[in-house]
This record gives structure tokens, sequence and C-alpha cells, in this order.
């Protein structure tokens, strides 16, 4: 194994972004939070960060039902009428869209609209959301070529954003639980961080493992606070000694890292199946908190304790699940258009292996990752298939069972732009394809082949 890997090989993970949730009335920012820090809490969780869904009221917008149609599918889970996630205004009026833009007043909100649904650089909606159909980009074109024409009806049946997808089990019992832990961000008086005023801030909070002995993590849930202005966040743990209570600002890239588990809008809870348990951090680690916020809309009272409930057991499962990376470290790419970066695991296990989840790991310039198992019939099956942002890292639930026999093959595609040549590396200016897999029983989706001579990923 090469020294310093970064960011990762994740332990757990929570999200699985399909949709997105439509919770204007968890917009409040009144949560619970602050004062159960690093403590083991119970069940003070409302907000999960996952769908609420109560429509609201039907009210004509003024817009054709058309435009309705493509908001409320693609853009209201954020732009709703109390703005979510750092999304800066709502888009749901006529009026809403032909205000000027927030951040350019010298263009209307629907002007960058345009810009921002074709855009490679910062698209919207954000992936992991699929980018509008084509017949959706016309009819956007076609009503702003008009000249936006307005509509006095009401329009029924709005799509409305679609539903998460999460593990299909259910969160475990209060007794399963020897250990519900809440790691969540605070501010050195224990108290809510003040989010600043500021666009792409990251704040790293510290956590000591909150447990004496070895566990298994049953589950992972998201606390969403300040819904407002949170982005996007991960956990990590490392070998490091922690420290309750330290936070600092940081950047987005750690060396040496596991990532455990994460959320983005859409996200969900994680749990895992009856008979596995995922390995969790050992005593003397530490846990590693870091929360992507977006004040881009300048809320000065934002406060936030946003953060994940796990709950872990002593009484250890009997089959482990734990985190492997497939991919490949032969990235070297010139600038200039689409980049794809190809890596085959071929597992030596004899016994069938089972996987949970998938997690696509690449850096700025990752554009979308595709998974999909090669069966010993040469018969293919896609494990994941999404467009990526590394600004909103999912997870998503992937069940599937390897044979012996089968591949795992990963596709990375990238968009170079930066007009250089770009390799792999752990900077965030360098550039990764992994995708790590959560699946059981550990260890078993590798194989024995030195990887550097062909780039192929397939570790544990
Ligand atoms: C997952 C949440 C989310 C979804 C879904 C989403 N947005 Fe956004 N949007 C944001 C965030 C966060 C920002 C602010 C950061 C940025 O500009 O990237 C933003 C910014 C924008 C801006 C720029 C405003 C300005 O003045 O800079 C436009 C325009 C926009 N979104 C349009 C859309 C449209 C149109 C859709 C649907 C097709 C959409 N968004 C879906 C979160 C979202």
């Amino acid at each position: 194994m090469k020294t310093a890997r970064i960011p990762v090989v994740l332990l757990g993970a929570m999200l699985v972004a399909f949709g997105l949730s439509a919770c204007s009335e968890d917009a409040d920012g009144s949560a619970d939070a602050g004062a159960d820090v690093g403590a083991d809490t119970t069940d003070d969780t409302e907000n999960d960060g996952g769908v609420d869904g109560d429509a609201a009221a039907p009210v004509a917008s003024g817009l054709p039902c058309v435009i309705e149609e493509l908001l409320d599918a693609n853009c209201r889970g954020c732009h709703g009428p109390d703005p979510q996630f750092g999304a800066p205004m709502s888009l749901v009026t006529r009026d809403d869209l032909l205000a000027p833009a927030p951040t350019d007043d010298s263009m209307t909100v629907y002007e960058m609209m345009q810009v921002r649904v074709s855009s490679d650089i910062a698209p919207m909606p954000p992936p992991p959301n699929e980018p509008l159909s084509p017949a959706e980009l016309t009819a956007l074109d076609d009503w702003i070529a008009a000249g936006t024409p307005g509509n006095e009806d009401i329009c029924d049946d709005l799509p409305g954003p679609s539903a998460p997808i999460g593990s299909p089990y259910d969160w475990p019992t209060e007794d399963e639980c020897d250990h519900l832990v809440q790691l969540r961000a605070f501010d050195d008086e224990d108290s809510k961080f003040e989010v600043p005023l500021r666009n792409d801030h990251y704040e790293c909070f510290e956590f000591e493992i909150p447990w004496g002995e070895e566990v298994h993590g049953l589950g992972f849930r998201p606390v969403i606070d300040d819904t407002r202005v949170v982005h996007h966040w991960l956990l990590y743990a490392d070998d490091q000694e922690g420290r309750d209570g330290r936070h600092y600002r940081c950047s987005g890239a750690h060396p040496n890292s596991e990532l455990l588990a994460g959320w983005a809008p859409g996200g969900t809870e994680i749990v895992m199946p009856p008979n596995v348990g995922l390995k969790m951090p050992a005593p003397g680690s530490r846990f590693v908190l870091e929360i992507h916020y977006n004040n881009t809309a300048g809320h000065t009272d934002a406060a936030d304790s946003s953060g994940v409930e796990i709950c872990a057991t002593s009484r250890l499962r009997e089959n482990t699940a734990g985190m492997h990376w497939l991919g490949s470290e032969g990235i070297a790419m010139f600038s200039g258009g689409e980049t794809n970066v190809v890596g085959t695991c071929s597992p030596q296990s004899d016994e069938p292996i089972h996987i949970l989840q998938s997690w696509p790991h690449m850096h700025q310039l990752g554009t979308r990752m595709k998974s999909f198992i090669i069966r010993a019939d040469d018969t293919r099956e896609t494990l994941v298939d999404k467009p990526f942002s590394f600004e909103s890292q999912v997870s998503y639930w992937t069940p599937a069972t390897i044979m012996p026999g089968d591949r795992i093959r990963t596709v990375c595609t990238y968009n170079n732009t930066t007009g250089g040549l770009v390799t792999f590396g752990s900077g965030t200016d360098d550039e990764m394809c992994y995708n790590f897999v959560m699946a059981w029983p550990i260890g078993a989706l590798t194989n024995g082949e030195s990887l550097t001579s062909t780039g192929n990923v397939c570790l544990q």
C-alpha cells in the first residue's frame, strides 16, 4: 500500500441522494441542537434531512404549467418558498423568475437560470441530481423566447421531487443501540456554530471516539438543523487523537482519513441489514465532521448544529461489513474535452460477496461515475451510474451479490478544464477515481495482485 492515501475508505455512509426534500416547514432552524454535542443522546432527531413532502395549498404562480412542472420536479426542493440548503432565492412564482438575480442584478433570475441549467462547471440542479431533460431545456428556452408569458390558472398534479432511496431496513430498536451518539456542530461554548456570511465555508468539528470497545455500526442518520445554510457534510475518521470541542476552518482535503458517512440534500438514513454490522473506528482515534455551509443569502442569524446520529453495538453481529476501494489510480489526462478512466476489480474470494452501498469519489473535474458488474458469462449489470459533484458527494444504496468469477468495472468521467495535465494524487488539484463500496464479508472485495502496474484499485 502506498502512503498518504487521501480522504477515505468510507466505512459507513448514509446518503442516497436521489430527489430532494420539499421541507419548507423545517426551515425555522430551531432544532434541538447544541447542548448534546458529543454526548449520548436519544430521540430528538426531528429533521432527518429527508422528504417531508407536504404539498403547499395550490395558488396560481403565474407560470405556464410546463414551467411549473419543471421547477417543481427539479428545483423547488431547494428553491422553494423558504429556500433551503444554501439556495439564495425562491423559484416559486413568475415574479421570482422576473426579479434580478441575487448575485448579479444586471441579469434576471430566469436569464441566470438559462445559464446555470446548461453549465458544465456549476450545473443546476447540482449533481447527484440528473440534469434537465432535453424536453425541459427546450420548454424553458421557448418560454423565455416567447417573452416569459404569464398564466392565470392553477396547475394540478405537480410532480414534486422524487423520493430518496435509502436502505430498506428499519432503524434499530433502542435495545439494539448500546451506543446512540450524536456528533453535531457546536461552537466553543457548546452552543450552535455561528455560520459566517460567506459562500463555500467549510468548518471541521472534532470528536473523540465515544466508545471504549470494538463496536459495529448499525445505523447512521442525518440531523439537519439550519436548513437554510447547510449545503453538505462528510464524517471522517482517522487515527490521530481527537479533542472534543475543537473546531476550525478546513478545506475539503483529509489525507489519511476514512470517510464514514455523509449527507447532501435528499440524503437519508442508512441502516444495516439485520445480520450485518459495519466496522467502526477504534478508541484512541477521532471523528472529524466537516460541514460545508453556503450563506450566499446573507442570513445574519444563521446558527447551526447539524451532524449525524450513530447507532452502534458492542454485541457484534454475525457478519462484518467494511468499505472497499474500487477504481483506478492510473490517471493522467490532458486538458480539453471528456476523459474516461477505467479500473477493473477481480475479487479472489470463492464465496459470494454482498454489496450494500456505493460511494463515488473524485475531485473537482469529475462529472460522472459508473460501476458495473461483469458476470462470469460476460453479461453486465449496472451497480451505480450517476452524475458527480465534488460539492455534494453522496452514496447510493446499491445491493448486489458478486459471485466467484464476476468482476466490477468502474468508469470515471472527467472534464479537464485546467489547461494542463492532471494526474492521480491526494491534493484537491489532483484527481481520484474511487468507488467506495460497502460490502461483506469485510476484505472479500479485494485481490492479491500488485496494483501499481495497471492502476486498477481493488482494496480493503
Ligand atoms: C440541491 C439544492 C438545489 C437544487 C435542487 C437546485 N438548486 Fe439552484 N442553487 C442551489 C444553491 C446552493 C445555490 C447557490 C450556490 C450556487 O450558485 O451554486 C443555487 C444557485 C442557483 C442560481 C444562481 C443564483 C445567483 O444569483 O447566483 C440559479 C439561477 C439556480 N440556482 C437555478 C436553479 C434551477 C433552475 C434549478 C432547477 C432546474 C435549481 N437551481 C435546483 C441549490 C439548488
